[in-house]
Order: structure tokens, then C-alpha cells, then sequence
């Protein structure tokens, strides 16, 4: 099968974040500000997306905002050609910046949701006062007219709340809300007994956003990410392994899904020493779960292997240390009935504290 061009790039811009999410999915390790691409490398890696194929750009992070070029780099992308989304915090982002977004052409914004309430809000992101900060924001976006989507991450402490998300969504004027229930990588694996929802609350969950779905038909999109650990088949991640996106890490590595340098044996080629069409095409990285080949029983002879590729290779390497088993997920996998069992026992663990994102440090540290 010939591999099909890239949809979707994500641009994570910085590592640097106000807020310091327990959930937080980027590296434990990551990348010093004195190690992030400039503007000029951006712009042009900007261009080779386009000309590979991609349409559509994510503006990520950390939290973009905490870049000052944030605007040229939107007009760089709309050069481009490129469909622009900025996912963000909204911390950081004034009126003024805003409506400096809105004459660069930005597309799109996806405004991320921690709680429904100032108390949950400001004790999930670890940043007081950001709840009331992110709804003078969620306004301005509003008045602009830019699209939004809502992003409400979920888990155990806040699930309840998602009722209220529903309707704070319908209440900006979003097209969309991302009910996402949080996916145990990076820090967030530091969090699984203090986040993992629990069996009832993840069925609950699915009910509430199946009738959301017909009530709210043709007003407001949902999309779901449920807590995978209590499901019997596996999510397809990044719609396939080097299938429709790619990422582009802040010191110019370029990732086929953003937890991928959590396996150890996978080597990333970086913008600044090849194109981002060979990187894609020929990088080592990529190919390594690129299609069917690489799969082992049960994947390999399962009629489901072309609709969810075995699941997430990060999950594998996590769970069963083994990026290229099944993903334990997967009610075929001979590691689903323990996965289910540490589900529930992280999710039994009530006074578990969280343990918050720590920023990187500014600079290296000086040579001895
Ligand atoms: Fe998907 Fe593999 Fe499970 Fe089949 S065995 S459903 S391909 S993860
Ligand atoms: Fe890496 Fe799912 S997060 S394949």
C-alpha cells in the first residue's frame, strides 16, 4: 500500500507552560526555550508541510501564547496556504494579541477547559485565578467570531462536571467540544491513581455524551475520547501510525504521534538536517508502524487490524513494554484482563495527591 500524504501537522511550538497539568502528555523530559526553533526555521518547515500535503496546522505546546513570535508565525503559516488552529490555554492571550491573531488570519481556536468551576480549574492547572483569566478570554474569542472548540479534559476528580462542559460550550458559541478523558502519557503516567476514572464513571460518561449527541444534533459537535484502560477495543491512534499526521517537537524533531520518544529504540529525525517530505516518507521512525507488516499475533490475522492498526504503540510500550504488541487495551490481548485490574486499582486509590507538571529550566545549565 502506498503511504499516503500527511493531513495534519502539529506544531508544538515551546515546552514553557503557565499552568503545570498533572495530565500533562509531553515528555517528562523536554525541551529548554534555548533549544526551541526560531521563527525563519518555523516558516520554512511551514512551507514544506504544505508542500507534502498537509492542510491543516495545530498551533500547540506547552501553551503557544508563551511564544512572542506566536503572531508572525501565523501569518507565516497562512503563507503557507495552511488551514490554522491555535490550541491553547487561552493564558497569555489579551485582547489585544487576539484581535493581532485575528489580522494574521488565524482559523480556528481550541480553548482548553480544566474544570467548570474557579476551585476545580485553578487547583487542576496549579495556576490561581486562571479560570476567571481563561472566561474573559473565552469572551474576547467570542467577540472576535474566530471558530471555537472547547477542549474539557476529564478524569476522575472533574467528571462530574461534564454535564456543566456541555452547556459552557453551547454558552461560548462553540462548534465543537472535545470531551477527551485523559490518555496516561508523559507526566500523566505520574498520575494514574490520582486521575484514572473508575468503571461507573467511565460508563456514565459514554451515556451522558451518546445523548448529548441527539439532543444537541446539528448545534454542537462532540467528539470522545473515553477512558480507554476500562474499553474492550483500542482507540486507532493518530488515525495509524505515519497514516494523517505528524508532529513537530519544539527542538526540531519531528514525531509520528507525540508520546513516540517514549520508545527507546525509535531514533527521530530533526527539520533542521532533512526535509520534512524524506522524514516522512523515509524516515526510520516513521516506517516502523507504518501499515500491517510489523504486526504479531493476535493483531496480524484480526479482521479489526486495518480499522484501529493495533491500537496505540505508546500504550504497548508503556503497559507491556513492548511497542509492538498488541495494544493491552485490546480485549485480544493476552495483558487486557491486568490492564482492566490496574485500571481499577488506580482508580480505587481516593487520596492519591497530584503530582504537578515541573517547567523546564529557561537555559542549559552551565558546564561544571
Ligand atoms: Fe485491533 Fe489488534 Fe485487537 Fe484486532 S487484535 S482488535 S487489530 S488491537
Ligand atoms: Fe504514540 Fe498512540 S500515543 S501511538
Amino acid at each position: 500500500m502506498s503511504t499516503p500524504p500527511p493531513i495534519a501537522m502539529l506544531a508544538e511550538l515551546t515546552h514553557r507552560c503557565p499552568l503545570s497539568c498533572p495530565y500533562c502528555s509531553n515528555p517528562v523530559e523536554m525541551a529548554r526555550q534555548d533549544q526551541e526553533l526560531d521563527t525563519a526555521t518555523w516558516a520554512r518547515v511551514f512551507r514544506e508541510a504544505a508542500d507534502l500535503g498537509v492542510l491543516q496546522l495545530h498551533l500547540s505546546g506547552g501553551e503557544p501564547a508563551s511564544r512572542r513570535d506566536l503572531v508572525d508565525l501565523v501569518i507565516a503559516a497562512r503563507d503557507a496556504g495552511l488551514y490554522t488552529n491555535l490550541i491553547t490555554s487561552g493564558i497569555g492571550l489579551t485582547q489585544k494579541r487576539l484581535a493581532e491573531l485575528d489580522a494574521a488570519g488565524l482559523d480556528h481556536v481550541q480553548l482548553s477547559l480544566q474544570g467548570t468551576n474557579p476551585e476545580m480549574a485553578d487547583e487542576i492547572g496549579g495556576y490561581k485565578g486562571g479560570f476567571k483569566r481563561k472566561m474573559q478570554v473565552a469572551e474576547w474569542i467570542g467577540d472576535i467570531g474566530f471558530p471555537l472548540t472547547l477542549n474539557a479534559v476529564l478524569h476522575r476528580r472533574n467528571l462530574h462536571q461534564l454535564p456543566r462542559a456541555l452547556e459552557m460550550a453551547q454558552e461560548m458559541g462553540a462548534r465543537r467540544i472535545e470531551v477527551a478523558t485523559v490518555q496516561f502519557h508523559g507526566w500523566a503516567l505520574k498520575n494514574r491513581d490520582a486521575l484514572m476514572p473508575t468503571r461507573d464513571q467511565a460508563v456514565e460518561a459514554t451515556k451522558i455524551v451518546t445523548q448529548a449527541r441527539k439532543a444537541l444534533k446539528g448545534r454542537l459537535v462532540i467528539d470522545y475520547v473515553p477512558a480507554d484502560y476500562h474499553e474492550d477495543y483500542p482507540k486507532r491512534c493518530m488515525g495509524g501510525w505515519g497514516t494523517s499526521g505528524l508532529n513537530v517537537i519544539p527542538d526540531g524533531q519531528v514525531l509520528p504521534c507525540h508520546a513516540a520518544q517514549s520508545i527507546p529504540h525509535l531514533t527521530f529525525d530533526r527539520v533542521q538536517d532533512a526535509s520534512l517530505h524524506d522524514i516522512w516518507y523515509k524516515g526510520a521512525a516513521f516506517n516502523a508502524y507504518r501499515g500491517t507488516d510489523w504486526m504479531a499475533d493476535p493483531c496480524k490475522t484480526c479482521e479489526r487490524k486495518t480499522i484501529d492498526f493495533g491500537g496505540c504503540r505508546c500504550q504497548a510500550m508503556a503497559i507491556v513494554g513492548d511497542a509492538s504488541a498488541t495494544d493491552p487495551v485490546c480485549i485480544k490481548s493476552p495483558h487486557h484482563g491486568a490492564l482492566q485490574a490496574q485500571a481499577d486499582t488506580h482508580a480505587a486509590q481516593e487520596d492519591a495527591p497530584l503530582t504537578y507538571r515541573v517547567a523546564p529550566p529557561k537555559q542549559s545549565e552551565p558546564a561544571e
